[in-house]
This record gives C-alpha cells, structure tokens and sequence, in this order.
C-alpha cells in the first residue's frame, strides 16, 4: 500500500503554531478540490468507498478520527489527531473514516474536481475491479 503519514511544516510561535500545505510540494498532487467533513455524530461512519482515478490527502484540522484504507487484501488503520500531518492516500483504496471525535474537522484535499464516475460504492464490484 502506497498509502503514506506525511509531516508538514510546522512554524512555531509562542502566539500559535502554522502550519502549510503545497500541492505538488508537500503532498504528490496539483490540488483541485478541498471539502471537509465536520459535525459527524457519535458513531457514524463517513465514505465507504474507492476512487478509479482521484488522490487524497487528509488532514485532521481538529478533533480526531481514523482513516481505515483497504488494497482488497489488507486493512490499514491511520489515526489522525492532529494538524501539522496527514494521510496520503492514492487512488484506488477503499477508504472509510471512522471513530470521530466531538468536534472533529477532516479536511481532505482532492486531485480532481467532484466527480461521481470516479466513485466505486459497492464492495464487490472494488473487490472486482481488481483495483
Ligand atoms: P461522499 O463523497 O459520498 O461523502 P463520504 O466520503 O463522507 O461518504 O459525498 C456525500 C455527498 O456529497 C454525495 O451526494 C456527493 C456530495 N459531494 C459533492 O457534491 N461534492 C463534493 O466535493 C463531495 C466530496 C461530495
């Protein structure tokens, strides 16, 4: 699995921390598109699904979570718990995110514009698509 924790910059200052991203710098791709996911209830299970083409980085911005990939033969758990790295994830991984926190912020990073083609939904046919 390619799928990787990467470090970010991180500016300390003793009035608050910065920290930065650039695509095609930091993380492996020119950046399209960022959405985040936030108010998630206690328990519930964000995006059960794979990307044919798509790339993602994901960020916990605050709060925490845990990012399980899965290549159709192994399952990886990534906790992300905080703001200065995130999860790379290539395309073609089923992904779901998991365990959020009260108040936790996913922010996600997309190398394409929304595209609902690009989602496989159903297990099976991931399993299939030999992906
Ligand atoms: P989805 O990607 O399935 O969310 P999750 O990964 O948490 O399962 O998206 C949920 C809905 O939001 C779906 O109807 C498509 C829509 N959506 C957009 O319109 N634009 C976007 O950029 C995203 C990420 C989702």
């Amino acid at each position: 699995m390619d799928a990787r924790i990467i470090d970010l910059p991180k500016i300390l200052d003793r009035r608050g921390n910065l920290t930065f991203i650039e695509g095609e710098n930091h993380i492996p791709f020119k950046i399209k598109r960022s959405y985040w996911i936030y108010d998630v209830p206690g328990g519930e299970t964000r995006g059960g699904h794979a990307f044919k083409q798509q790339q993602e980085f994901i960020v916990a911005l605050s709060g925490s979570f845990d990012v399980v990939l899965d290549d159709g033969i192994e399952k990886q758990v990534f906790s992300l718990n905080r703001s200065f790295y995130g999860l790379y994830v290539p395309a073609g991984l089923w992904r779901s995110m998991e365990n959020f926190s009260t108040n936790a912020l996913a922010m996600v990073l997309a190398s394409s514009e929304y595209d609902e083609q690009d989602y496989i939904r159903n297990y099976d046919e991931f399993i299939q698509s030999g992906k």
